[in-house]
């Protein structure tokens, strides 16, 4: 091991790392009661609380709502590309876990519910990690076809396109399971197959279901076909509006779009969708035909549909060139002041600092600490002044067995 990255306690006193008590980051309420009051609503603190101020100062900002920003002029472009599809962009960050997972079929040992990943109130709150996470409500209002655009949390590594909150947008259509909507649905089909016949666009696909992507048991084999066929056409014209014609796709080359196989809790047949463009290809959102356990939840028979989603931040940044997540989070004026509703122009950086990387290295408590309970910590002391994030070094002394690990920060201000 390089002796540089060593933990530091042979070093002079001040160049000693801090001691952090431990959990420090996990209270979050100034009165340190056992109380945490989330957007107006107070809620008793237990063990699993982890929401840190860094997060809570977010829930306020709805970046989605911006008419002016990437996040919401992409929002709306979205929404004018699909007329019929109710609107949705006001729905509370706070969920239970069982509307985040219970409802859409995940497995009570999904990693996706652990507390290094998610970001709990206490066990009976939480902030969604996904927007499907209000499907079931949604459906349940009687809308059949709608979009929903919202902040979502989870607890990640920092890097330029990892960030703790980001924006999904949620779309998902359902047709009448009898023959007045399947003739909807073949009607549709129609329609869009010809407008992507004509289109510059060449699309890899893959077979609509598979024994590894099969229909639902209870769904018509041919109209569980109809609904993904519907789903992907549906999306490729989507994709053919937000990136054809754009730099990046290539000059005068048609618009590169490929299917692949996916797997979620909540779909069957699932897949994930990427775009050519800037010369790799990226993955921009998930999608499938919908559990016909969830529409049982909300309570709406006889139907078979399909629902995305998609990242927001991710297409934006693609969209856009902006490089670096946390650009989507400045006020500074010159970030803000370069977009308008409805056009989509290359950013333009207004500040690069030069990066400055500091190295901390500690012993590690008897409990495991995760990586995320580390970044947490980052975000809450050092902010968006934290470009990233790399663990380099691990050391377990021979002789005590204690084990320390050295994380490498990067500060980098985006602005000043
Ligand atoms: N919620 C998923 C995620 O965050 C994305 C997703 C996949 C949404 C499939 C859907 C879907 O509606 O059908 O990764």
């Amino acid at each position: 091991m390089n002796r540089s990255l060593r933990p530091c306690l042979s070093l002079p006193r001040h160049c000693r790392v801090r001691r952090i008590p431990a959990r420090r980051w996990l209270v979050t309420d100034a009165n340190a009661d056992n109380y945490i009051t989330v957007l107006g609503d107070k809620y008793p603190k237990d063990s699993k609380t982890n929401i840190t101020s860094a997060i809570m100062d977010k829930l306020e900002r709805k970046l989605h709502l911006q008419p002016s920003h990437p996040i919401g002029i992409l929002r709306s472009m979205i929404e004018t590309h699909y007329p019929g599809f109710t609107a949705l962009s006001n729905f509370s960050p706070v969920v239970t876990p069982a509307m985040n997972f219970d409802d859409l079929s995940f497995p009570l040992d999904h990693p996706g519910r652990s507390l290094t990943d998610s970001y709990y109130i206490n066990s009976d709150h939480m902030l969604r990690t996904h927007t499907s996470a209000h499907e079931v409500e949604t459906f349940a209002k009687g809308i059949r076809q709608w979009l929903l655009t919202a902040d979502v949390y989870r607890r990640d590594e920092i890097d330029g396109s990892h960030y703790p909150v980001f924006h999904q947008m949620e779309g998902a259509r359902i047709f009448h399971d009898n023959p007045n909507g399947i003739k909807d649905l073949e009607e549709d089909n129609a329609r869009l197959s010809a407008h992507l016949a004509k289109s510059n666009i060449v699309i890899e696909d893959v077979p609509h279901v598979t024994s590894t992507n099969p229909a639902q048991v209870s769904h018509n084999p041919k109209h569980a076909e109809l609904v993904a066929l519907n789903l992907k056409l549906s999306l490729n014209s989507l994709i053919l509006d937000l990136f054809g014609g754009r730099a990046g796709a290539g000059e005068g080359e048609p618009l590169r779009v490929r299917w692949i196989e996916a797997y979620f809790p909540f779909t069957s047949p699932s897949y994930e969708v990427e775009v050519f463009f800037g010369g790799k290809w990226l993955e921009i959102l998930g999608c499938g035909v919908v559990l016909q356990s969830t529409l049982d939840k909300a309570n709406v028979p006889n139907s078979i549909g399909w629902a995305f989603g998609l990242g927001l931040e991710r297409i934006a940044m693609i969209l856009y060139s902006i490089p670096d997540i946390r650009l989507f989070w400045s006020q500074d004026p010159r970030f803000s002041s370069q977009f308008t509703p409805g056009q989509i122009n290359t950013f333009k950086p207004f500040s690069r600092y030069p990066a400055c990387y500091k190295d901390v290295s500690f012993w590690l408590p008897d409990k495991a600490l995760h990586e995320n309970d580390f970044c947490d910590l980052v975000r809450d002391a050092a902010g968006d002044f934290a470009e990233d994030v790399k663990l380099v070094d691990a050391f377990t002394h021979p002789k005590t067995g204690r084990s320390s690990q050295c994380f490498r920060i990067n500060y980098r201000s985006m602005d000043r």
